[in-house]
């Protein structure tokens, strides 16, 4: 489901009018008509100033507010407001409060209190979706749903007594009996053992380590509650406005949820980018966000909700996007296949907790702010990209992202704290992005056939079906390649018998037999076989024993010198690649170049690293974008592509400059 009524990109951002008089109200709708906005998200924290108690709303400010978008032509992604609970709710309903591992109340005063069990939220959220659903229901100005805001990023676990009764009956249900749940989470150790469905318990602050089973399990129920509370709203609209698309937004980097799972659930995909605009970020970090919202969307709609015209107000320091930044992430969403480009916020707050985030109107309260000019611009440049909206990206490799494992990799004690899941996946992303070789991120479920190269980082879990599927891929021709602590556990985290990498030892032709993880201090060095090429590694390093596959790289340090660190294995039709240890940037680049070359997917152009080359592809034409993230002129090849730039309508060919923190977008030939 699309918002139909946009032709073109969505632009726009959130609107908080309750933070202002209604003498504001008409300028803005003239500033927003200024900027090119099309699209508004409202009422996102307005409950308390919709419903005074439980039986007395007041909707009268939101109603003239709809009609004032409707008059001046702007669509609402309006909000169900459900996502901050009013203070008169919590005396009635103590069930609202959220607890903590240690047993304390968070109170209210901020925003997101509520424990996502509770009945009192389930109740008092469905009334007022219920009156807003109706109330709004055949508004002009109506265009899509934004349910609650951000689920989990204040409260992603709470540990109070009703989720421990809830936590019982999810187990049950997967579990079916006690000793269901006894056997996965192996409660024989330490003498865990429950007799009983009261004795299991969320995993509160205890003495040491946790049970591994009972904590995944934990956050996969805690997921599954948070999905409740959206779908409990969503039933409702649906059922008032089959038609209107439903969203609710997602983080970036954003670890408790498991939005696989979330994403089959929401009709436009959209999420919030707050990458720090610091100079020496790697734009890499954002794009392959962007590519996740992409690969979460399938073949429905992403955009961007949510990011800051300039600096935030939640970091230590706060430093602003500097002329350009805000343009060229803007524009990295589009780059990367999305339909639209929003902010948080419209106009600067002068009182509450975000008094300094920035906004599009500024504290000068005018238009003549140079972050607002720059929001004027990217209105006018998109809205001449608007025959882009429909095209798409296009990728022959992809990157299996799970967040299973990613919860399974670093809730298990051992071997080394230091693994994020995060970073690892972050490194075969940007080699591929550095490389200017598309990628698109996949997961276990997906079909691999689709892709010439499929790169399944930290695949520490594997689920019996993606096993199957990586053997057939590979007989049949495709190339498969994973790191270290991949193949070790199924989806009880329980270590595979025989030893890693468990299902994935044929397809891999080789065995694990032991992993060294490296202190920080620590490194080793690996070195190319046949090609030139080395690298330091760091983090982590293995014991790896060859069973049919060939070692393209060994190391050369310590005990492990003349061992395997990188092996490929040729199955059937196709290979497979393990990589044992961390290496460099540089040498990862350089070995997702060799793998994609050998499978014979090409890098899209010649460019310089911090340069990100896209192409969207549409059904009459194809666009190629080339953003300068550095703040320097480069000079990129276009090598057998030419086409018109669209900036000025000349036609280009081979050598191409980009000026710093600036970008080119060519209609191909
Ligand atoms: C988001 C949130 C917004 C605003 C913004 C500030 O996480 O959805 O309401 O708080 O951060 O950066």
């Amino acid at each position: 489901m699309r918002i139909e009524r946009l032709k073109g990109f969505a632009y726009g951002g959130d609107y908080n009018p309750e933070q202002w008089g209604p003498e504001y109200w008409v300028e803005d709708m003239k500033l927003m008509k200024k900027a090119g906005v099309n699209l508004i998200s409202l009422g996102i924290f307005s409950w308390a100033k919709l419903q005074k108690d439980e039986q007395t709303f007041d909707f009268s400010w939101l109603d003239t507010v709809m009609d004032l978008l409707a008059e001046y032509g702007i669509a609402a992604d309006l909000a169900t407001a459900t996502a901050a609970v009013p203070a008169w709710a919590y005396g009635r309903y103590p069930d609202l409060f959220p607890v903590d591992k240690q047993g304390n109340r968070l109170w209210y005063g901020s925003r997101q209190t509520y424990c996502p069990n509770s009945p009192s939220y389930h109740r008092l959220t469905a009334a007022l979706v219920r009156m807003i659903g109706e109330r709004y229901k055949d508004h002009p100005a109506l265009a899509m749903w934004h349910v609650n805001n951000e689920y989990s990023c204040h409260v992603s676990v709470c540990y109070c007594d009703t989720c421990a009764a809830e936590f019982r009956t999810w187990l049950k249900q997967r579990y079916g009996t006690i000793d269901g749940v006894n056997a996965s989470w192996g409660t024989s150790f330490w003498s865990q053992w429950y007799y009983s469905w009261e004795e299991v318990m969320p995993p509160r602050q205890t003495t040491t380590q946790h049970n591994p089973g009972q904590v995944l399990d934990y956050q996969r129920f805690m997921s599954d509650s948070l999905l409740n509370c959206y779908l409990i709203e969503k039933h409702i609209l649906r059922e008032i406005t089959p038609d209107v698309p439903i969203t609710t937004n997602f983080m970036l980097e954003w670890k408790p949820l498991d939005y696989v799972k979330w994403a089959k659930e929401i009709d436009v995909i959209t999420w919030d980018s707050y990458p720090n605009p610091a100079v020496g970020v790697h734009p890499a970090r954002n794009a392959l966000d962007h590519d996740l919202m992409r690969g979460l969307a399938g073949d429905k709609p992403f955009m961007l909700l949510e990011q800051s015209p300039s600096q935030v107000n939640w970091r230590k320091v706060n430093t602003v996007k500097y002329p350009g930044l805000n343009r060229l992430y803007s524009m990295q969403t589009i780059a990367r296949g999305g339909e639209g480009v929003m902010y948080f916020q419209w106009r600067q707050s002068r009182r509450g907790a975000e008094k300094f985030h920035a906004a599009c109107i500024t504290h000068t309260g005018d238009e003549h702010s140079r972050v607002f000019k720059e929001v004027v611009s990217i209105g006018k440049e998109l809205k001449e990209l608007a025959e882009l909206s429909t095209s798409k990206i296009e990728a022959r490799v992809g990157i299996i992202y799970d967040y299973e494992n990613w919860w399974a990799v670093e809730y298990a004690p051992g071997p080394s704290g230091e693994v994020s899941y995060r970073a690892i996946v972050l490194d075969y992303y940007t080699a591929c992005y550095d490389a200017h070789i598309p990628v698109d991120i996949i997961f276990q479920e997906s079909d691999l056939s689709a892709y010439d190269v499929v790169i399944a980082p930290l695949c520490y879990m594997v689920r019996p079906s993606l096993a199957q599927q990586v053997e057939r891929y590979v007989s049949n021709g495709g190339t498969f390649v994973t790191s270290f602590f991949s193949g070790i556990a199924d989806e009880e985290d329980a270590v595979f018998e025989n030893g890693y990498p468990g299902p994935l030892r044929t397809v891999l032709g080789i065995q694990v037999e032991e992993f060294n993880p490296l202190e920080d201090h620590m490194y080793n060095v690996i070195a190319n076989r046949e090609q030139a090429g080395e690298s330091t590694v760091s983090l982590w390093t293995e014991y790896v024993r060859l069973e049919g596959a060939q070692a393209y790289a060994e190391y050369t340090q310590d005990y492990l010198a003349g061992e395997p660190a990188v092996t490929r294995n040729t199955f059937g039709e196709g290979a497979a690649w393990y990589v044992s240890a961390r290496p460099e940037a540089g040498y990862m680049r350089e070995l997702l170049l060799h793998i994609c070359t050998e499978a014979k997917v090409k890098p899209l152009i010649t460019a310089p690293l911090g340069v990100e080359v896209t192409i969207r592809t549409g059904s009459a034409a194809s666009w190629m974008f080339i953003l300068n993230f550095t703040r320097e002129p480069v000079t990129v090849d276009l090598g057998e592509y030419s086409g018109t730039d669209l900036r000025d309508r000349r036609t280009v060919r081979g050598k191409l400059e980009v000026a710093g923190t600036d970008l080119r977008i060519i209609k191909l030939d």
